[in-house]
């Protein structure tokens, strides 16, 4: 007993020491975070560890495009890791600009398809990115679209915005979710929790797709399917899916025929998931009854791009993740996987261990 004692009175004294001695031997690494919008949660973490330099410069908008780029090429040189808060993409210039110093990227992101996966693995560069913690966030935002779009909140936002509302008992008529069918496409965190928050809408049956079946699906009553099977048979088909080559355009004019009229597309992924040229056609002739985007290509989308002309089309500017909370959640999950990526523990979210 004494002896256990007295190790856990040794400990005790030189455990914080050694906290102490391994931030003093982190302390001149730096790490540079991509833009001004990084939240101070982050940053503190950050701070505890490492030096950290910060871009003044956001990347919306033509100007933060090209400035925090430009920025960006500027204070890269001699760091040891990136926060990446931008959805520029890591290009080949950056890695080399930064230096062979550079042992990871942390994305700020659950989606990684910026960050130039292969060039990473190529170079021994670890990633990490932030899933999970803004699945919650991102599904209430599916649930948004869904609601938009199926009762045509673009066409009755802008009677009222007009002024000229055009009441009447057989108008602005939308669709039930109540009983219908809902396709998940990636049933993944983001699908998931997409599902659980449609139960209370009375949802007829569940289906999912993607390479294989999910040991979850059987608690949320989700029915494993055939992407074909899906389309010919949802009411509403929501893709929760991470863009890839293979994924790249999957709703094109050959899938959306598959569709039903009545179908209602949505999109919590990425942009480039659609061929947004079929979907505007799908859209304009009715083949496909609605469709809600909270991603599109490119962002911003343009103000007079062809597909603002639909009434129905719900679109959101890519704000999923976009709460307090989850931002935070966010910003510390990757400080924590940097100061792991830097001082040899396991990253805890890894795209590139
Ligand atoms: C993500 O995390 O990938 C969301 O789309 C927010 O960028």
């Amino acid at each position: 007993m004494l002896r256990f004692v007295i190790i856990a009175a040794v400990a005790a004294v030189f455990l914080p020491v050694k906290d102490a001695l391994l931030v003093n031997m982190t302390k001149n690494l730096k790490v540079v975070v991509s833009s001004n919008d990084y939240p101070e949660s982050g940053l503190e973490v950050l701070r505890e560890h490492f030096t950290v330099v910060q871009s003044p410069y956001s990347h919306f908008g033509e100007e933060g495009a090209t400035t925090n780029k430009e920025e960006l090429l500027k204070l890269v040189p001699g760091s040891s890791a990136l926060v990446w808060v931008t959805h520029h993409p890591i290009t080949k210039e950056l890695l080399d600009t930064a230096g062979p110093q550079l042992k990871m990227v942390a994305t700020v992101s659950a989606g990684y398809n910026h960050c130039n996966v292969p060039e990473l693995k190529a170079r021994g560069i670890k990633l990490a990115n932030t899933p999970n913690v803004l699945s919650s966030a991102v599904a209430e935002v599916a649930v948004g679209l869904i609601l938009g779009a199926a009762r045509r909140f673009t066409e009755n936002l802008e009677q009222v915005r007009r002024g000229v509302w055009e009441i009447s008992f057989d108008k602005g008529l939308g669709q039930d979710i109540r009983d219908s069918t809902v396709g998940i496409v990636g049933l993944g965190g983001i699908g998931q929790a997409t599902v659980k928050r449609l139960s209370g809408f009375e949802v007829g049956k569940f289906l999912y797709t993607g390479h294989r079946e999910k040991p979850e699906a059987k608690a949320l009553n989700a029915e494993f399917t055939t992407l074909d099977n899906l389309l010919q048979q949802s009411d509403f088909i929501v893709l929760a899916v991470p863009l890839t080559d293979e994924t790249r355009h999957m709703i094109n004019s050959t899938t959306l025929g598959k569709m039903k009229k009545n179908a209602i597309l949505i999109n919590v992924g990425r942009g480039d998931l659609v061929d947004q040229d079929a979907l505007y056609e799908a859209l304009k002739n009715k083949n496909i009854y609605a469709a809600g985007l909270d991603v599109t290509t490119p962002e911003p989308l343009p103000k007079d791009h062809k597909l603002l002309t639909l009434p129905n089309l719900f679109v959101l500017p890519h704000i999923g993740s976009a709460t307090v909370r989850t931002r935070n959640d966010m910003a510390v999950l990757a400080a924590n996987n940097v100061i792991n990526g830097l001082t040899g523990k396991p990253l805890i979210t890894p795209v590139l261990p």
